[in-house]
């Protein structure tokens, strides 16, 4: 694992933004496992920047998002869907036959989970994925006691959750209990990850997830595990951590990151 702190939010999603175009630019047909949530907004608008005012390409790019609520249509504003067609999909030349997400309306969740477990295996795994931490330091919907090997799966969501994403839903009363997410273990196979975390409310689950133990209290600390993960935060989130100077020393000197100061 490797953590860079930026100074300013801007720069922390600036960077995460050219990490990705970087790696789309390399790799046309590259399958991007995808977040949603506000922490994200940014980087897609910045991805969309980078289509109209660069040429960034996703005609070949295939697409995997991480989660989706239980009982939301498609068409529904506070679907996952929803969001990424309005931040992301409908904004680039993405074919929307490669952008897959979890149905949540399926009649038996189960099967639709495994359906997408066969399909990310059939795109030779995930490339590239995209992620940011809930309060309860969860990834995806990997709320705590979330297994390390844990897949695709329904999982329900806890109190601090829904109290956290309830505004988007006009209160915690008409929002789902449940979602279907990659699990813990799914998200480790991907080749490649980048947490993206910013702003202080996050600072202390996110020093627990980076220099705490490895524990399924914190679904992020699995990302420990990973063997090419990189955890980006502006200062604010990153106001917790005990070792930041080793961290902006590594960004100054490693010379994959040279190329991006
Ligand atoms: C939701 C998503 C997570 C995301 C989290 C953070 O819970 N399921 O994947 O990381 O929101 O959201 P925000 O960026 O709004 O804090």
């Amino acid at each position: 694992m490797e953590v860079i702190i930026r100074d300013t939010r801007e720069e922390a999603v600036s960077l995460t933004a050219a990490i990705i175009g970087k790696a789309l630019r390399e790799k046309p047909n590259l399958t991007l496992g995808l977040a949603t949530g506000r922490t994200m907004e940014s980087v897609y608008e910045l991805l969309v920047r980078l289509y109209e005012d660069d040429g960034l390409d996703f005609s070949l790019a295939r697409t995997f998002n991480l989660d989706e609520y239980v009982g939301l249509a498609p068409e529904d504003p506070n679907s996952y869907r929803y969001y990424m067609k309005k931040h992301l999909f409908d904004r680039v030349n993405i074919d929307p036959r490669n952008t897959h997400l979890l149905n949540g309306m399926a009649e038996d969740l189960y099967a639709e989970c495994k359906r997408y477990e066969s399909l990310i295996c059939e795109c030779n795994s995930i490339d590239l994925q995209l992620l940011g931490i809930g309060r309860t330091g969860h990834i995806g919907f990997n709320e705590p006691l979330s297994a390390m090997q844990s897949r695709t799966r329904p999982k329900m969501l806890t109190e601090e959750t829904v109290a956290q994403n309830a505004a988007m839903f006009g209160g915690p009363d008409k929002m789902p209990r449940r979602a279907l997410t990659m699990g813990v273990g799914t998200i480790l196979e991907c080749k490649r990850c980048i947490l993206l975390v910013t702003g202080e409310e996050k600072a202390e689950v996110l020093a627990r997830a980076v220099e705490g133990p490895v524990t399924s209290m914190i679904s992020a600390s699995a990302l420990q595990l990973h063997p090419n993960c990189v955890v980006i935060v502006d200062q604010a989130a990153g106001s917790k951590l005990e070792n930041q100077s080793y961290y902006r020393w590594i960004f100054e000197n490693e010379p994959e990151w040279l190329s991006y100061q």
